[in-house]
């Protein structure tokens, strides 16, 4: 592994750890996707096996859950908890102002359900992941009768839709809920909301990528330490 990429994991390592002391007994986790939040749901499992800690996890994809059940955190399910306490999860991409891109892995539908269901959302990135403005492509989960018909409407709006493609099947992405993922080219993305609010009026988009004003905390490794960035409460 090159000193880059080493770097990278450490930090995210580092970064998970000082999120996970945020999580207490009793309480119910929301468990993210990728491989940061992977880090956290080991980190978890080391957790309740060694100090007996009694939390039950909502997992946000088939990754997460299956990693879950690996490393021992009982799971429960948003009916019959609706409520979390605190969630735990990576991001692409995060504004200074702490509004997120998410959804590289494509779980953004599930994440975006629990993620917002959370009291606390915890998010844990390397600081390659920080941007003054958002300007990553924007991965859609799209119904996949609506795959020509949304990319027109996404056109219009200004973004250069792609298809993505699966890397251990042919054909596209299928996402945990049988759709595909598009990734949305807009630029620089100075008015996240207002676009948000634009592409929720098209049929077919189940879900975007656009995670705004949801996180609490965000916890930034770097190459030799954390720092936290906390929502500014005006
Ligand atoms: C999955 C996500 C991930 O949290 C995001 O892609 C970050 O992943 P990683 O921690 O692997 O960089 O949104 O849908």
């Amino acid at each position: 592994m090159s000193f880059e990429k080493d770097w990278r994991e450490d930090a995210k390592r580092a970064a998970v750890e000082q999120a996970l002391k945020r999580i207490r007994d009793g309480q119910i986790v929301g468990l993210g996707s990728g491989s940061t939040a992977a880090y956290a749901i080991r980190e978890l499992g080391k957790r309740i096996a060694t100090e007996g800690l009694n939390v039950l996890g909502i997992p946000t994809s088939y990754q997460s859950m299956f990693l879950a059940i690996e490393s021992g955190i009982r799971l429960t399910t948003l009916n019959e908890n609706p409520e979390i306490d605190i969630a735990i999860d990576g991001a692409d991409q995060v504004s200074r102002d702490l509004n997120l891109i998410k959804g590289g892995g494509a779980a953004l539908t599930r994440e975006k359900i629990i993620d917002s269901a959370a009291k606390d959302l915890l998010i844990v990135v390397d600081e390659t992941k920080i941007a003054a403005i958002l300007d990553h492509p924007v991965p859609l989960e799209i119904f996949p009768i609506a795959l020509q018909t949304s990319s027109k409407r996404i056109q219009q709006l200004g973004g250069k839709p792609i298809l993505r493609q699966s890397l251990g099947k042919v054909g596209p992405v299928i996402t945990d809920n049988n759709n595909f993922i598009i990734d949305v080219d807009f630029g620089v993305i100075k008015e996240p909301g207002n676009l948000e609010n634009k592409l929720k009026t098209i049929p077919g988009i189940v879900e975007t990528g656009l995670f705004l004003d949801m996180a609490t905390e965000v916890y930034v490794g770097n190459k030799t330490t954390v720092h936290v960035l906390r929502k500014s409460i005006i």
